[in-house]
């Protein structure tokens, strides 16, 4: 394989050399399969196109220092599919088998983990999706589970400089008894045109409030939100948001160094009074926002255009152990050998 450069990969999708499926019919599962296609071979009346039955996950696999491919919080991530495809009424693998079909496609591409310090890693997809047929609004008999990796940079191209984001008002990304809080496909589809205009004007994502009074912060796009004041991290409470692994992560982690932590929520007026903001997420990991434009009143938040101190030590600390380079000590880490 060619050299890749590594520093400067986008967030983007690049060829691997395999990937892993396995096919639930007849009320079983099968095997796990490898493959090196990228393409799958659909029904044209599979209910994940018609019908939106289609889940997905996002974990990452960082090569330390040592050398050794490590995984954060994979379990974690095979629970969060669970609960999205369950509210589906979707058959969904167990929590064993998507731990082995991630650690086999993390292992078979190994060569394409990109190095410690490169500030690329290897992003793991895994996917879920009724691939059997209905015409009716019913669930399928038959699903495929799929898991592709493909190696990346920072989702945000500033990588831990902050990024701006804009408040939307004129459009919601789920519904207040809605999907929010699981990870379906229909949720990013729905959230698409919001972006497009947040873009349009000159910011990196939106920040969506609640569907139902626009008075609270749910979280942006691709990551939840937390602001820090008085040595605290306060993140919102909501049934809309995806409960994100990082977000918990970076809990335990304030509490481990003396940081209060707040998960309540939290009021669109309580954003002037935060020293620091910020997104996290598996992709975006910590990235400060550095303004938020509430575009109801052209009022402008501003905290900054460097990451505060305490978004600083939580950034630090959570990559040092997904690197292996501090103490696993909450046992979050695995390893692909
Ligand atoms: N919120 C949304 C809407 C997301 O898509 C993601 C990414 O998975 C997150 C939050 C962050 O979740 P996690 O930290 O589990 O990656
Ligand atoms: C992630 O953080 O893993 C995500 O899934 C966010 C986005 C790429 C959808």
């Amino acid at each position: 394989m060619e050299l890749l450069d590594w520093k400067n990969l986008p967030f983007g999708y690049m060829k691997t050399d395999y990937n892993i499926r396995c096919q639930f019919k007849n009320n079983e599962w099968g095997s796990l399969e490898v493959s090196s296609s990228e393409y799958l071979n659909v029904h044209i009346a599979a209910t994940g196109l018609h019908y939106g039955q289609e889940v997905f996950e996002g974990l990452k696999a960082y090569r330390g220092r040592d050398g050794k491919i490590r995984l954060f919080r994979c379990r974690d991530n095979a629970q969060r599919m669970i609960d999205s495809g369950v509210y589906l009424q979707m058959a969904v693998p167990p929590v064993e088998m998507f731990e082995e079909a991630v650690v086999k496609a993390v292992k078979l591409n190994e060569h394409f983990v990109p190095p410690y310090e490169s500030g690329a890693t290897l992003y793991v997809r895994p996917l879920l999706f009724g691939s059997g047929a209905q015409v009716g609004v019913k669930p399928a008999k038959e699903y495929l589970f799929v898991v592709f990796v493909t190696p990346v940079g920072p989702y945000f191209k500033t990588g831990f400089k902050p990024v701006d984001v804009m408040i939307t008002r004129d459009s919601d990304r789920a519904a207040p008894l809605g999907t929010g809080n699981i990870k379906v496909g229909g949720n990013y589809a729905a959230s698409l045109s919001a972006a497009a205009e947040a873009q349009r004007l000159g910011y990196s994502t939106c920040l969506y409030l609640d569907a139902k009074e626009k008075k609270y912060i749910d979280e942006c796009g691709p990551a939840n939100f937390f602001g820090i004041k008085n040595n605290t991290y306060i993140t919102p409470a909501s049934h809309s948001i995806l409960p994100s692994i990082t977000n918990k992560s970076l809990m335990a982690l304030a509490e481990d160094l003396g940081i209060k932590v707040e998960r309540r929520p939290v009021e669109v007026t309580e954003l002037e009074t935060f020293e620091e903001a910020g997104e996290c997420g598996t992709a975006a990991v910590i990235t400060p926002v550095g303004k938020i434009f509430d575009p109801q009143n052209n009022r402008i938040y501003d905290y900054g255009s460097e990451a505060g101190p305490v978004s600083t030590r939580l950034y630090s600390l959570l990559r040092a152990i997904q690197y292996g380079d501090a103490e696993d000590t909450h046992g979050w880490v695995s390893f692909v050998e």
